[in-house]
């Protein structure tokens, strides 16, 4: 573990972790249907959970993990893709990040909700050493209920992962 020690830091409220990412879908992006692949989606979150990550622990971060996805809707060539992020919470060297993906018809002025997922990043220094992260403040009645809902979530990571090592251990 590094001597930085991040939880010594002055805890930061979520707000100054809120970010916000827009992409237009090329055909690059897509199946021959026109429709975004999965994948592709997968690492637009990973990039939007990251940055939120940076910003609440002012470092670089791994990907330790992406909970549970799913996929609500089809999202096609030309579409507008806004992905919004924050930090949920901090643990002591990892944070559990929230993007919820968005298309927006800018057209008719709509939204529509097509995903969402969870994912825990690790800060890490140059060398790739751990350190703490400053604790959130949760302001809002939402981010309060979503700062719970992930100390449960934790659990279920942890208890989830060991009954994993333990299968492998078996295998
Ligand atoms: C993630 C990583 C840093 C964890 O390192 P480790 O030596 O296993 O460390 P530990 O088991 O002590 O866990 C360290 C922290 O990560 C968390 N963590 C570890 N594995 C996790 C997982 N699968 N999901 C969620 N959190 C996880 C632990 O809860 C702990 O959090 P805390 O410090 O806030 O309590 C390490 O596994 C790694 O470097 N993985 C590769 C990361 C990477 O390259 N990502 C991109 C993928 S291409």
């Amino acid at each position: 573990m590094n001597s930085h020690d991040g939880h010594s830091a002055k805890p930061r409220p979520v707000r100054e972790s809120q970010s916000q990412m827009a992409e237009v879908v090329l055909p690059n992006d897509a199946n021959p249907l026109g429709n975004l692949l999965g994948g592709r989606l997968m690492h637009m979150i990973d990039i939007a959970g990251a940055l939120s990550a940076h910003r609440h622990s002012h470092s670089h971060v791994v990907t330790a993990s992406m909970d549970h996805i799913d996929f609500l809707l089809p999202v096609h060539i030309g579409d507008l893709l806004i992905l919004k992020s924050s930090v949920n919470r901090a643990f002591h060297t990892s944070m559990e990040v929230g993007v919820k993906c968005w298309v927006e018809n800018y057209i008719a002025g709509t939204t529509r909700h097509v995903a969402s997922a969870y994912l825990t990043f690790v800060a890490v220094d140059q060398h790739g050493r751990r350190h703490a992260v400053p604790e959130v403040i949760p302001e809002s009645e939402e981010e309060k209920r979503r700062y719970e809902d992930a100390g449960r979530r934790r659990d279920l990571r942890k208890q989830e992962l060991e009954r994993r090592k333990a299968g492998n251990q078996i295998g």
